[in-house]
């Protein structure tokens, strides 16, 4: 797959403009950039960039503004951190296509660098519109594509512009992703354990079912794992719980016994009132009073999952065990990030919640890779060819 598409030093950049698609899709807090973890990721092919003296034209969405204008969805700041990150002027151009937008990018020099209003802003982003990908295309010499966190949407700027612009090819956050995937997907060493948590069992169906034909161990834990305790026959009081999943809860379990693979759910559980609880206490996993909710995994839960993580070879984990924003319901969430961490296996980390709790813990540098997707990695992880990826690739 990588062998079809082209990387930046193949491509013909010195003096010309380059379309940058990045993923600046950034967490914001009292509308500031709460988080410049994807900024920072896009350093390298900026810089890269700049130094062969292209033109540089950055474009990303930021948050689901659905073809409007939303102020507080601007990607003006993000354009300032990236100027103080770069430390040289950075454009900020007040819209994505128009008139201003083309003499901004024409009047670009050669190392300098302009950042586009949010593709989301304009109705045909979402859309994949043929006129809004020309109009996209109309800027670019050369397209570059580095928001591996979005290639799973078919958009404009990331599906319809690129046939449009001659050449075209993946930046090196890109590359790197889908490189450390890659190792997940072919050939990963044994034993292959996968850690899976978060809110709903519904968001990640699919990823479950090709999870069970590629791992040795599959570790479920967060509120997802309720609803396959309660397809067990606990009544787990007011937890979370998909009833509608019942079912499927329990074809994957069939379907994990067939084919030999070890499903690991809670043993014991941290419950409490509600998510804003300040204290919770332990019950075991068919024992959940009817007032209280189950919040975190439990310590021998940790014991169990820390005693496989640690005899793994290659770990993939997605998704919190807990309600880990409240440091009552913390303890699993950490445990589990401070245990992949300790491990010598290959360990790839994605989802936004997986890598705030990596943060928190502080042992980002101790993980072999943290992907910058959420989405994107889950669907890699179902095996599937993301589309942002396929458009990159009938060339060469
Ligand atoms: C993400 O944060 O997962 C990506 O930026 C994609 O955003 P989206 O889910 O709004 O398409």
């Amino acid at each position: 797959m990588l062998e079809n598409i082209r990387r930046l030093d193949d491509l013909p950049v010195e003096g010309r403009r380059v379309f940058c698609r990045l993923d600046l899709n950034v967490p914001l807090r009292d509308g500031k950039v709460g988080d410049e973890t994807r900024i920072r990721a896009a350093l390298p092919t900026i810089r890269y960039l700049i130094d062969m003296g292209a033109r540089v034209v950055v474009a990303s969405h930021l948050g689901r503004p659905k073809g409007k204008v939303v102020e507080s969805l601007t990607l003006e700041p993000v354009a300032a951190i990236l100027a103080e990150l770069l430390d040289q002027d950075v454009a900020f151009i007040p819209e994505t296509v128009g008139d201003t937008a083309t003499k901004v990018v024409s009047d670009l020099r050669s190392g300098g660098i302009a950042v586009l209003e949010n593709l989301r802003f304009n109705v045909g982003e979402t859309k994949n519109d043929a006129d809004f990908s020309k109009q996209l295309a109309a800027l670019a010499d050369v397209y570059v594509n580095d928001a591996f966190g979005t290639a799973h949407r078919a958009h404009a700027s990331t599906v319809g512009m690129v046939s449009l612009v001659a050449d075209r090819g993946a930046g090196r956050l890109m590359f790197k992703e889908l490189e450390f995937f890659g190792r997940l997907l072919q050939e990963p060493e044994r034993p292959f354990v996968a850690v899976l948590g978060g809110a709903k069992v519904s968001d990640k169906i699919g990823v479950l079912k090709s999870l069970l034909n590629r791992v040795d161990r599959l570790l479920i834990g967060g509120a997802m794992a309720n609803t396959f305790l309660a397809a067990k026959g606990a009544a787990m009081g007011a937890s979370l719980v998909e009833r509608d999943k019942l079912v499927v809860a329990r074809e994957l379990l069939a379907a994990a016994e067939a084919r030999d693979v070890g499903i690991l759910l809670p043993q014991d559980l941290v419950v409490g009132a509600d998510p804003d609880a300040v204290s919770g206490r332990t019950v075991a996993w068919d024992e959940v009073p009817g007032d209280a909710m189950a919040l975190d995994i439990g310590p021998a839960t940790v014991d169990a999952f820390g005693a496989v993580v640690t005899g793994a070879r290659t770990l993939f984990w997605n998704g919190p065990m807990g309600v880990f924003e409240n440091d009552a319901f913390a303890v699993g969430t950490t445990e589990i990030a401070r245990l992949v961490a300790d491990s010598d296996a290959l360990s790839v980390v994605g989802g936004g919640d997986s890598v705030a709790a990596i943060n928190k813990a502080q042992v980002a540098d101790r993980i072999s890779h943290i992907s910058t997707g959420g989405g994107a990695s889950l669907e890699m992880m179902e095996g599937k060819t993301l589309p942002g990826v396929a458009a990159l690739m009938d060339q060469i």
